[in-house]
């Protein structure tokens, strides 16, 4: 596997500017290519205000000296000097491929060009290119600095290879690559919080909560067990003694009253005045830096709680801290 030394970002909006701040704490050089010049302030800006939180987020351990970002324009320069290319353009399929084409063309073929698409599936967005079996799906979530999640998708033609090489790229840099089985639209996790949104926006509709109390109905129950565990092994231990089986059999009935819609609302200015007004007076007054801060803060919190009990988001700062061990001792 070729060694990693210089990431290459197309698009350096929120999700590359994520990307940049992970890597370049991990030691990695960051070429960021993003068709707006004025992307490039903003970039800066986002991985020095992600810069704390990742600082706190792994104090003691031995992290490599902090890698170097550049800025371009020109997507042929960075894919002609990046060892890993993630692309990171807006979720609009010609968008994609216009984008990817050519950068395909040039980066050499054992460069491994990852996209951050929420839902295309990687055979639709491989079709055509050059040396399409270095092509796959690397799906974070956001903020990308914080969130050790990224599902690896492979399509039709990507090589095994290219996945497992992926996979140890990501871990690198302190992330929990999950290797899904099977290529579907929306991966694996943007599916279950696609169907929560649906309600959400059904409720929002039907008059009956804001979104306010929705989040509230997330964050005071069952939003504060998910870090620990999925709702898969909570749902077996809400079962008491009889485990998941007792569960099914009390809550299986419901499945088909049921309880939730299947299709989501039509978008409406209604719901989405409720939506945007919902969340504004959510955030009382602070900016969405002030509320990224306030996330961020908490999320550093929670998985080093995590980490002590090497579970759920903690197993995967726990592993980063061995590999930059064992990293420093070699
Ligand atoms: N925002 C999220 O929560 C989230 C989470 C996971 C994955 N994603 C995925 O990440 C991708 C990017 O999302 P985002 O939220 O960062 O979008 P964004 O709108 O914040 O940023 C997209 C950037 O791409 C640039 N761009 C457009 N065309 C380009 C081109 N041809 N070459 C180079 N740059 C180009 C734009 O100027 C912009 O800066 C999408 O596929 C999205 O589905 C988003």
């Amino acid at each position: 596997m070729r060694k990693i030394k210089i990431l290459g970002l197309l698009g350096t909006g929120v999700i590359g500017g994520g990307w940049a701040a992970r890597a370049l704490h991990c030691g990695i050089d960051v070429i960021a290519c993003d068709i707006d010049p004025k992307m490039e302030a903003w970039i800066r800006g986002a991985v020095v205000a992600a810069a704390p939180s990742l600082e706190a987020l792994t104090e003691g351990m031995p992290v490599p000296p902090r890698g170097i970002l550049t800025f371009t324009t020109d997507a042929t320069e960075m894919a002609a000097r990046a060892d890993f290319i993630q692309e990171n353009v807006p979720e609009v399929l010609q968008i994609k491929h216009k984008a990817l084409a050519p950068i395909a063309e040039i980066a050499a073929p054992d460069v491994i060009i990852a996209s951050s698409t929420s839902g295309f599936m990687p055979t639709e967005l491989q079709d055509g290119m050059a040396n399409p079996e270095r092509f796959l799906v690397g799906h974070p979530f956001n903020p990308v600095y914080l969130c050790p999640l990224v599902e690896v998708v492979g399509g039709a033609a990507t090589s095994d290879v290219a996945k497992q090489s992926a996979r140890a790229f990501y871990q690198s840099i302190g992330m929990h690559a999950l290797m899904v089985r099977r290529e579907v639209p929306g991966h694996i996790s943007d599916r279950l919080q696609e169907a929560m949104w649906r309600e959400i926006l059904h409720s929002l509709n039907d008059d009956i909560a804001t979104t306010g109390e929705l989040d509230e109905s997330i964050v005071y129950g069952p939003g504060l067990r998910w870090a620990v565990m999925g709702m898969n092994q909570i749902y077996m231990i809400a079962g008491g003694e009889g485990g998941a089986r007792h569960f099914i059999e009390q809550f299986g009935p419901a499945l088909d009253w049921p309880w939730s819609h299947l299709k989501a609302p039509t978008l409406t200015d209604d719901i989405i005045d409720r939506f945007v007004e919902g969340t504004a007076a959510q955030a009382q007054g602070r900016s969405v830096r002030e509320l990224e801060t306030i996330r961020d803060e908490c999320l550093v919190a929670i998985q080093r709680v995590l980490a002590k009990h090497d579970i759920g988001a903690g197993q995967a700062l726990n592993a980063f801290e061995r590999r930059l061990r064992n990293g420093s001792e070699a």
